[in-house]
């Protein structure tokens, strides 16, 4: 191979993210100056914060500009090396773009650039012990700080940061109950995943279905979702309720302001929280979380699913999965193999 091939960003997104807001382009591959490493990309990761970095607003990350590639996560093997901490062969994750190969360097972009740990093989680094694991992990524990016998309520719970809170709170002792979209999703929930009741909000009615499967309310809620499904909820919620605000993936796509929960005031009475929070901010704690999700997983108590997508040409539709819940589990797609 001897160009880059890439997806560009082409225009900003009105409505539901779509192949029409990315340009295929081929350029020459770079090359890496002192410090730096040149990386071809294998594995790349879709997330639903990648529909943000694509619009023109502040933000956690400043927007991906119009003409450059589309910002991703990414697992890597290094090409070759300016930097005497890599040598060529190493797997590296970073933050590598819609494109073949990138420089990378280890105080550079969001995720830096970090050799894989022994062991550890790239679905699982940028899965369950990645972005969305890490998510999991110190969104309910450090937000929703669970004790035993309480009640956590999971939206976007098949998916792969609401599939893994809710298993962390069952193994801190909680009752967890999952909302997710449609009867596969729920039925892996249920029989595979080990969550006590599942709602499917596709096909029943989300606020009767709460007060059935949370008779005594709930305590935590894990919010992945925001909307019709955060409103519902706070219908439900016991005295010191916690709401952990991760994510609002209903809104994403719409083309008018979300409008907020019309019974926010309930927090008042109950004396409840809600609280938002982004997992970069955590990147100094990763290895504390990967170490416990790591003997979890080895201890049969932590399940993960990855959804493997392939083909370079396939990378804007893979996005546009996430949106309509296509995907059974971590969105991943691989674009190389290892050499
Ligand atoms: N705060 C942070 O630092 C942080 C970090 C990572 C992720 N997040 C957030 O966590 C959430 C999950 O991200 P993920 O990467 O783990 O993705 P994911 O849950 O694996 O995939 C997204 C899922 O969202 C659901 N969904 C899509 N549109 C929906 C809608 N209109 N209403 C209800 N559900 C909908 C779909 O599941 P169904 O089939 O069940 O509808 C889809 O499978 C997102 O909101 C994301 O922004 C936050």
């Amino acid at each position: 191979m001897n160009t880059n091939r890439q997806w560009l960003l082409a225009k900003r997104p009105d409505g539901m993210v779509s192949r029409d807001n990315f340009e295929y382009t081929e350029t020459p591959i770079p090359e890496a100056k002192s410090g730096e490493v040149l990386v071809r990309n294998l594995y790349l990761s879709f997330d639903p914060t990648q529909r943000g970095w694509m619009v023109d607003r502040e933000s956690y990350l400043p927007p991906v500009a119009i003409g450059a590639p589309m910002r991703a996560g990414s697992i890597g093997q290094v090409v070759t090396s300016e930097h005497a901490d890599f040598e060529a062969g190493d797997l590296v994750q970073t933050t590598g773009g819609w494109q073949d190969f990138v420089i990378a360097a280890p105080e550079q972009g969001p995720m830096g650039l970090t050799k894989l740990p022994v062991g550890v093989t790239p679905e699982m680094m940028l899965s369950v012990l990645g972005i969305t694991g890490l998510t999991a992990y110190f969104g309910l524990l450090d937000l929703g700080n669970p004790k035993p016998g309480e009640t956590v309520l999971v939206s976007g719970a098949a998916g792969a940061t609401g599939s893994v809170a809710g298993q962390i709170a069952k193994i801190k002792g909680c009752r967890v109950v999952g909302i997710a979209g449609g009867p596969e999703k729920c039925q892996w929930l249920k029989q595979e995943v080990g969550f006590d009741e599942v709602i499917d909000y596709k096909n029943e009615n989300v606020d009767v279905r709460i007060a059935e499967t949370c008779p005594n309310k709930f305590d935590i809620f894990f919010d992945n979702v925001g909307g019709d499904i955060l409103e519902a909820a706070l219908n439900h919620m016991n005295m010191k309720a916690r709401i952990v605000m991760c994510g609002g993936i209903s809104g994403y796509n719409a083309t008018e302001p979300v409008p907020g929960p019309a019974n926010l005031m309930n927090l008042i009475t109950l004396r409840a929280r809600m609280e938002g929070f982004i997992v970069l901010d955590y990147m100094p704690r990763a290895g504390e979380a990967i170490v416990e999700l790591l003997g979890w997983i080895s201890e049969g108590q932590l399940k993960y699913q990855i959804d493997l997508q392939e083909g370079f040409d396939q990378i804007p539709d893979t996005l546009q999965r996430l949106f309509t819940g296509q995907n059974l589990g971590k969105q991943l797609l691989k674009i190389a193999e290892p050499f």
